[in-house]
């Protein structure tokens, strides 16, 4: 062994000769005989229980064969930081100056113990290998948030969950207690939000979007909420492993849920049942016009604050439909009379009151980045989670920032094949580009990086019906975010993370705790080598160990294929088949794409309308790869403009005859993804001045839950030109008998073929 299996990695660990038998311990042994220290000297001696019944014990001078434990606030080891030593008087050391840093010398000890034990069973091979390990953490920050409102989690697996965070060495839990789909919060002034609130019919057989309406009725089975006991319960669980439990309490969207209840404290005052389908736009919201409003959420934030002894309060603030404000005259008024601006203005008018409150409990307000809006409340926190930009923004104003975005830390989103996996909301963010995740932003002078606090990821729970798939959507994604936090981004390759993770992984095994096996997929990448040699093709897994072969001909890969070993060079159209091997047999899926030889691979892409950053395709040079996409949009080969057009123009480098233009766009219309309206294209030898235009309509009509790859062909182009203008047409809005009617409207474009 030449590397120790610890996720995440420390900062030094130095392996020595020589090795210590747990069967051979004798004690753990207190330093200084603190509460702290005896806390984790309980979690070892529960961990080493199917070896030996070790007793805890005061330190002795000149013993051997034990394990010490030392909190000393005089060392000088970083808060947090740790050092552990195995091999020393024939046994461990464990030392910190913080409890935090104990539990985590803790946790690097037990990933260096035989996995059996996290089952409590006794091991085949008790000896552990000698080394010295100090370590320490980047970020401050480390979270895994929860929503239990879309689906209702029990006390049992939030504890679970915590032992999730624990493991990793991460140091905050952000529980989601509320919003539109139950409210899950004991609040003893407001018995009814627990009695009406927390319960809605049950749909768990139904996918989140299809949610058939409420019938006449129908009774409101599913739900629960945590009692005040049960969260004092939790609160005191995750403190005793060094988290931080921050409260979510929505407002002043996604909170239907209230309305159930207490239907006079929305704009429109009607009663709305607690609605599993209901998402967007929120169908109602509080009334920021009405002063019993702020006395409900007072007293609501005021128990809230009772029982959560951490520094802060999570106010939402998210995805607020202004519309309601607009049409309330109540709301309008308060506008008028505190001569606001607009309804972002009464946003932010509405936070900073909260806010106001907050701060008078000493505590601290933490919102998602909506709460930039109009003005950000001063103290506040901000949660980026649509991109960095709101996390810029905020760092550079001087306020405290956890970065969350939608990119990297959204652990609802799809991590592997849509079509293989179980039904996410969206997305599609793989276990490499977690890992890929830098929380500071490049443009963050040195003064503002460090209002960077560190980074969570979230788990949003419209498609985790169970604790399983929770587990399973954010292991390991959890796992590569941690190394992330705690070592650093970028400081060690995927490589490296993903071959200890395999240890860690037979740990989550023995645990049961389920993790999603990853992504099997073999991805293609190319890049224009030259005129005459023509493509340069690269073939990656995110199995780094694993065996990739490939054919050329349009057959099936097997065991007999060529295996991949580096680069290879295409110069025809070619149907290039590729797969995973592991342990000799096919895994997963096989990919198939076709490298297609027109005129404008590899060309130079000057983008119009640049494409959203959630669905990049494969960057810059996506429409001119040579590949094509499948009929799933989050496939990496399309790119997608959110109510814009597509309006590109590709730079062929020279004078070029052009008979025929092709691009490939896809429909996918339950995914609000629609084909343009009009393609045009034009020409040019200046790029300045464009000429023959020609164009093409496509009348796609409804076209729900079907998904079809869909090329707009335009023939007959009799054209030399440098310079080809193209451009698709974006509907911009959701039709009239769309499920998002009058919502932001999509185009997917995959190549465009210039022949
Ligand atoms: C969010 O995902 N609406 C914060
Ligand atoms: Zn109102």
């Amino acid at each position: 062994m030449n590397e120790l299996n610890i996720i995440p990695k420390p900062v030094s660990a130095v392996i020595e000769d020589g090795s210590i038998d747990l069967a051979m311990l004798k004690s753990i042994a207190l330093m200084h005989n603190s509460d702290d220290e005896k806390m984790t000297a309980v979690y070892l001696q529960k961990l080493l229980q199917p070896i030996n019944a070790l007793p805890i014990t005061n330190f002795e001078k000149n013993k051997m064969d034990q394990i010490v434990l030392s909190i000393d606030p005089k060392s000088p080891l970083q808060a947090e930081g740790y050092q552990l030593i195995i091999g020393k008087d024939n046994g461990a050391y464990i030392k910190a100056s913080t409890s935090a840093g104990l539990f985590y010398g803790f946790q690097t000890f037990r990933q260096l113990c035989p996995t059996e034990l996290e089952k409590s069973v006794i091991p085949k091979n008790t000896e552990i290998n000698n080394c010295k390990i100090i370590d320490h953490p980047i970020f401050g920050y480390r979270g895994m948030h929860l929503d239990v409102s879309r689906h209702f989690f029990d006390i049992n697996f939030i504890k679970t969950y915590i032992d999730m965070i624990a493991l990793h060495k991460m140091n905050v839990f952000h529980w989601h207690l509320t919003d539109d789909n139950g409210w899950r919060i004991q609040i003893n002034q407001y018995p009814e939000l627990t009695e009406k609130s927390a319960w809605r019919v049950d749909r768990r057989n139904e996918p989140w979007k299809e949610w058939s309406p409420i019938q006449p009725n129908e009774k409101a089975t599913y739900g629960g909420f945590y009692t005040q006991d049960e969260i004092r319960d939790v609160i005191q669980y995750a403190a005793e492993r060094s988290i931080m439990v921050i409260p979510e309490i929505e407002m002043p969207g996604h909170t239907s849920e209230v309305f159930a209840a207490y239907p006079e404290l929305s704009c429109k005052g009607e009663f709305i049942p607690v609605n599993p389908g209901s998402y967007w736009p929120n169908v109602d919201i509080f009334c920021a016009g009405n002063d019993d409003v702020f006395m409900f959420l007072e007293n609501v934030l005021e128990e809230v604050i009772d029982l959560f002894p951490g520094p802060y309060i999570h106010i939402g603030g998210d995805e607020a439909e202004k519309t309601h404000w607009e049409n309330c005259p109540k709301c309008q008024k308060r506008i008028k009379d505190e001569k606001l601006r607009d309804e972002t203005e009464l946003q932010s008018w509405f936070i900073k009151k909260i806010e106001k409150y907050i701060l008078s409990k000493n505590k601290k307000l933490v919102g998602w980045d909506e709460i930039l809006e109009g003005g950000l409340a001063k103290s506040a926190t901000v949660m980026s989670w649509r991109g960095m930009k709101g996390g810029i923004e905020s760092a550079k104003a001087g306020h405290d920032v956890i970065m969350c975005p939608t990119s990297h830390c959204y652990f609802d989103y799809y991590q592997a094949n849509p079509e293989t996996s179980p039904e996410a909301i969206g997305g599609y963010t793989t276990l490499k580009k977690v890992y890929s995740f830098d929380p500071v932003p490049l443009d963050l002078s040195k003064e503002d990086e460090k209002f960077i606090l560190g980074a969570q990821g979230n788990l949003w729970t419209e498609y985790v019906q169970t604790p399983a798939r929770a587990q399973y959507r954010v292991l390991p994604r959890m796992t590569a975010l941690s190394e992330v936090l705690w070592s650093g981004p970028g400081k060690h390759s995927y490589n490296n993370f993903y071959r200890r993770l395999s240890y860690l992984e037979k740990r989550f095994d023995q645990l049961e705790w389920s993790h999603a096996p990853g992504s099997f997929l073999v991805s293609f990448h190319t890049e224009k080598v030259s005129e005459n040699k023509g493509i340069s093709v690269q073939l990656t897994s995110e199995k780094p160990s694993e065996t990739i072969r490939f054919t050329m001909d349009g057959s099936d890969p097997t065991i007999f294929s060529s295996e991949y070993t580096g680069a290879f060079n295409v110069n025809k159209t070619t149907i290039l088949r590729a797969a995973l091997f592991i342990n000799g047999k096919l895994a997963g899926q096989i990919s198939e794409k076709k490298l297609l030889f027109h005129k404008a691979v590899g060309k130079i892409i000057d983008y119009k309308t640049q494409y959203k950053n959630k669905y990049p395709g494969s960057g810059s040079s996506n429409l001119v790869n040579g590949i094509t996409g499948s009929t799933s949009f989050n496939d990496g080969f399309w790119q997608g403009w959110e109510r814009d057009d597509l309006d590109v123009v590709i730079d062929l480098g020279s004078e070029t005859e052009i008979n025929q233009i092709i691009c490939g766009f896809l429909e996918s219309q339950n995914s609000w993804i629609f084909l343009p309206t009009e393609v045009k294209v034009s020409f040019s030898n200046n790029n300045i001045s464009y000429e023959n235009e020609k164009s093409i309509a496509i009348s796609d009509g409804e076209n729900y839950g079907n998904k079809n790859r869909v090329e707009a062909n335009i023939n007959d182009i009799e054209q030399v030109a440098r310079f080809v203008r193209i451009t698709g047409t974006n509907r911009k809005i959701c039709p009239d008998w769309h499920a998002g009617a009058g919502g932001d409207a999509w185009i997917f474009a995959d190549e465009i073929i210039v022949k």
